[in-house]
């Protein structure tokens, strides 16, 4: 049975993601930089393997994809993201035009864009080694193009379009998986901000049914947690 692999998966989605997918049986990898969070330790460990990862580390996670060389994963979720130091809405105090915060503005891209794309590329094998792989690439409705009616939040909106188009180019460069980029809806987590509309549990439930259903052909697609086309 191939195994799911999450990053980022102490808090917020990508604990939820590790819960949900636990209870259902599965067998999940669990990377974060904070191995010992009482929140991943009470779950079920039988089905859980927890690994200090953080993934603007290029050389851990060379070091864990070789540890994991056996591995089929069927299910990576590139999780791990962050809008800097605060979640919505005072991320924008440091994210407009006329207060732009360079070195926030680059640590997102690191950790959102780069290490999105050294962790799908370290885990590529495990993927193809799965039936069915699927890279699903943790997106936000704030990198569409499309929905950009506001401004603002350019460290983060930028760094989920590249996110998105990097999607489609892995989709192309890899037929041997399905990859996509997902817009999870706007949750309650540290980044979403207890102002947000949904509860992550509820986003995460949908989101596994609607990776469960993916096919080839929407590889490189861009989709809400409810599998829908989300505008570019
Ligand atoms: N919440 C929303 O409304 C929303 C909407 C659209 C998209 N998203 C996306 O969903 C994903 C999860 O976000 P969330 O809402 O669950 O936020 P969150 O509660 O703030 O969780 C972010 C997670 O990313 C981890 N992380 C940050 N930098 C990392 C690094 N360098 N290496 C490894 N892990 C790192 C954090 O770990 P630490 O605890 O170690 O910092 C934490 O586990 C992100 O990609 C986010 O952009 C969220």
């Amino acid at each position: 049975m191939p195994a799911i692999l999450i990053t980022g998966a102490n808090r917020g989605l990508g604990l939820e993601y590790v819960r949900q997918y636990t209870e259902l049986g599965r067998d999940v990898i669990a990377c974060t930089r904070k191995p010992n969070a009482p929140e991943l330790l009470e779950l079920d460990q039988d089905r859980l393997q927890i690994f200090q990862l953080d993934v603007v580390d290029h050389d851990a996670i060379d070091a864990l994809a070789a540890q994991l060389s056996d591995i089929a994963i069927d299910v990576l979720v590139n999780n791990a993201g962050t809008c800097g130091p605060k979640g919505a809405p005072e991320c924008a105090e440091y994210s407009g035009v006329d207060n732009t915060d360079y070195d926030i503005w680059r640590q997102i891209l690191e950790v959102n864009l780069l290490g999105a794309f050294k962790v799908a590329t370290a885990f590529h094998p495990h993927l193809a080694r799965a039936d069915r792989g699927v890279l699903v690439n943790m997106s936000s409705d704030l990198g569409s193009i499309e929905q950009n009616t506001m401004g603002n939040m350019y460290s983060y909106r930028t760094s989920k379009s590249a996110l998105n188009i990097m999607t489609r180019g892995l989709a192309n460069d890899w037929p041997d998986i399905i990859s996509i980029a997902m817009a999870p809806g706007w949750c309650r987590t540290e980044l979403g901000g207890m102002g947000a509309e949904i509860d992550p549990a509820d986003s995460v439930a949908e989101q596994i049914k609607a990776i469960a259903k993916l096919s080839q052909e929407q590889s490189g697609c861009f989709i809400d947690r409810f599998g829908q086309p989300v505008a570019w």
